[in-house]
């Protein structure tokens, strides 16, 4: 699980002139900011006035992801970017603003598995019948929609002109933020799961795609435990898997490439590869130790291999000590390179079939 900050939107529906919506959505903006400071989220305020969406105007189904206009271009990438909604929403006729239906139709998997919040206001009703209506559409679209809402009634919340709700409110938004994070946070595996390429890995459910410096965390934490193993197998602590901080990791991810092999939002393993010449080197081959036995760091060696196409040889190493891999290497070909012993570390090496 990614520990990144979160980017979550702030959408003012309504766009009429002399609309409230502007001022609610300040409102928020300005109560939310310290909550969203701890808790690690940027808020991002967007008028959906601002998006100059005209009536839905793609000839593409919103599911294909293909957008032939500027506008749609623009709001695909905001959506794709957060990982939660706000919608600041009036209640037009008992129900959501055509601009809100609108701006959620141009969409599709943009919007898979996110958790959609609603601050609403109105009369009587303070918008809650435009919340579930939007409700029942948004879930359509794989939004997630919280439990926690903030409903203010426009004439409670007018102090002298001014738009002021009651302490209650800024708590509930609060509330609102939280739960809305906590959900986001529990949904990462399935957005994960959306964005990955088609490549399934070696266990049920596994998939696997290529790391990024925003993965730092996860790699750092697997290569600690997984490494603990040989340091234990070879007497020393001098191994620079277990030393690295997440910055030293973050560095080589951009620098490498390297593959991981996710399931439901956890790091199982990892590979990487880098080319030299006419040499490829594989490295930070690893694996959780709760999955040794199965056949995922022979698997990973392979994946990792085809990146090898053109190459002379493939490189690796391992710890003098390191029996486990000294032997699935050698099963896998590799012969130790006379001239690479060094600190107790092996190099390996097979040659690339031409
Ligand atoms: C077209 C329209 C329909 C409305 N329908 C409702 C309604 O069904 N229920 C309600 O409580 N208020 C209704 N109102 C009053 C709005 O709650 C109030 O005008 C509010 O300020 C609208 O939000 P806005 O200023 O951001 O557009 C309606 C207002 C408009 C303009």
């Amino acid at each position: 699980m990614t520990t990144k900050r979160s980017r979550v939107l702030l959408l003012v529906c309504s766009s009429r002139p002399g609309a409230l919506g502007p001022a609610v959505g300040r409102w928020l903006a300005d109560t939310l900011a310290p909550r969203a400071d701890l808790l690690d989220v940027d808020l991002v305020p967007v008028a959906i006035g601002d998006l100059h969406l005209p009536f839905l105007d793609e000839e593409e189904h919103p599911s294909t992801g293909i957008h032939h206009h500027e506008h749609t271009r623009r709001w695909s990438s905001l959506v794709e970017g957060a990982d939660g909604f706000v919608f600041v929403t009036p209640e037009y006729n008992y129900g959501m603003p055509a601009t809100l239906k609108n701006a959620l139709d141009y969409l599709g998997p943009e919007w898979a598995w996110k958790p959609a919040g609603f601050v609403s206001y109105g009369h009587t009703s303070a918008g809650t019948r435009a919340v579930q209506h939007a409700k029942q559409v948004v879930t359509t679209l794989r939004l997630v929609p919280l439990g926690s809402t903030v409903a203010l009634r426009i004439a409670d919340a007018m102090r002298e002109d001014r738009f002021a709700p009651a302490a209650r409110h800024a708590e509930a938004a609060e509330g609102l933020l939280e739960e809305l994070v906590r959900v986001s946070r529990a949904l990462a595996p399935l957005r994960e799961r959306a964005h990955v390429d088609a490549s399934p890995g070696p266990l049920p459910g596994s998939y696997t795609r290529r790391l990024g410096p925003d993965d730092a965390p996860e790699v750092t934490v697997l290569q600690r435990c997984c490494w603990v193993e040989e340091a234990l197998a070879n007497d020393t602590l001098a191994i620079p898997a277990l030393h690295e901080s997440p910055e030293d990791v973050r560095a080589w991810l951009n620098d490498w490439h390297t593959t991981g092999l996710w399931r439901d939002g956890r790091l199982l393993g990892m590979v990487r590869t880098r080319r030299t010449g006419a040499d490829l080197h594989i490295g930070r081959l690893a694996v959780a130790p709760d999955l040794w036995g199965l056949g995922v760091g022979r698997w990973l060696l392979r994946r990792a291999e085809a990146a090898g196409e053109g190459c002379r040889r493939i490189i690796l190493s391992t710890g003098a000590a390191s029996h486990r891999n000294l032997t699935l290497y050698q099963q896998q070909g590799y012969a130790p390179l006379a001239d690479a012993q060094d600190d107790g570390v092996v190099g390996l090496a097979k040659a690339v079939p031409a």
